[in-house]
């Protein structure tokens, strides 16, 4: 599936398909998408099928407004109208209790929807023309690197999508920040681009890191996001011993690195990623997948700092390495 230009018959186009029940890529700031229409169960199933995810495992739902939220969920709290107001358009994802007409196919039999409204030009171009909520996990194959690129996803889904909508790279390029509001309490589920101190900020009240009883992130499985090559997380000041013991052994090497001081080492294919956790964030997953298509015996990954600027990252890379 070769990705389509953007324009306002491919727009069009692509809200057709999703009227039919097909599958389309989108971009999104955070990932590109794999999307269905939210209402449509068999639609949704295609999803699950062209991903190979277990069919237990819930979507979000994109919107296009806030007003959309009354759609979905049940009730809405002030709370969450006050983190839309504040995020939305952006990276962050918003768990409520579905309202009875939500398909148990979205929420993966859960009782809770998850709600966003993303902040790319082409994801809300598609949902306007689409009118209604669009399921889109990242669409990439269950377990494996998301995508942040259109060609990403064309490599890896093919011709399981009706169309691929080229909105260029994605410019925060992890996954949204998760945040469970459903039982009156906050909780984030998943670390992303909005940190816990900016949500604190807005809502004034503590929040929880973890996931309360009842609700499921796979993104929280301990391996995901995974290349397919050994990948492992190594400190700054190990890193050029670590390298040069490999390289020694005839080892394949491939490296991710930061700070200048590491990995100046020229025996290992080096990707030097930037030393600011947003830019580092934008360009991570892309640095893995051409690492990945190397055929190298291992990644080394050098491991960022432990402080809140780099929670989603470090979430990532927990998940990515053994
Ligand atoms: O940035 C993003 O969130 C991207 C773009 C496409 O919007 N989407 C994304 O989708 O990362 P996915 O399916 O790869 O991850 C969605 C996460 C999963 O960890 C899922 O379990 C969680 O959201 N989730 C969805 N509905 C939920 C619910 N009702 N309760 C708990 N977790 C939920
Ligand atoms: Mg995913």
């Amino acid at each position: 599936m070769i990705p389509t230009p953007i324009n306002q018959q491919s727009i069009e186009h692509a809200a057709a398909l999703l009227r039919q029940g097909q599958l389309v890529a989108f971009p999104t700031e955070t990932v590109y998408g794999l999307g269905a229409d939210a209402a449509n169960p068999a639609a949704v199933a295609r999803i699950f099928a062209a991903k190979g995810r277990p069919d237990d495992h819930p979507l979000i739902v994109h919107i296009a407004s806030a007003e959309q939220i009354a759609d979905w969920a049940e009730t809405t709290p002030e709370t969450a109208l006050r983190l839309a107001a504040a995020f939305w358009p952006g990276p962050l994802t918003i768990i409520l209790n579905k309202k009875a007409c939500v398909p148990l196919a979205v929420t993966g039999g859960q009782q809770t929807v998850a709600l966003r409204i993303p902040a790319n030009p082409v994801a809300l171009q598609l949902l306007q023309a689409f009118g209604g909520g669009i399921a889109a996990p990242s669409a990439n194959r269950f377990g494996h690197i998301s995508p942040t690129q259109a060609s990403h996803v064309a490599e890896e889904l093919g011709d399981s999508v009706a169309c691929i909508l080229d909105g260029g790279p994605c410019s925060v390029g992890v996954e949204s920040t998760i945040i469970d509001l459903s039982d009156g309490h906050s909780a984030i589920l998943r670390p992303g681009r909005i940190t816990r101190s900016q949500l604190k900020a807005v809502l004034q009240t503590e929040i929880r890191l973890s996931p309360q009883t009842g609700t499921r992130a796979p993104g929280m499985l301990a391996v995901h996001y995974a290349p397919n090559t050994m990948s492992l997380l190594c400190p700054a000041n190990t890193l050029n011993a670590m390298i040069d013991d490999l390289c020694s052994k005839g080892k394949l090497i491939g490296i991710l690195a930061f700070s200048p001081a590491a990995a100046l080492t020229p025996c290992a294919h080096l990707i030097r990623l930037p030393e600011q956790s947003e830019h580092y964030e934008t360009v991570l997953y892309s640095a893995l997948r051409e690492l990945d298509k190397l055929q190298l015996d291992m990644i080394l990954i050098e491991q960022p700092p432990d402080n809140e600027a780099w929670a989603a990252v470090n979430d990532r890379l927990g998940k990515a390495t053994v």
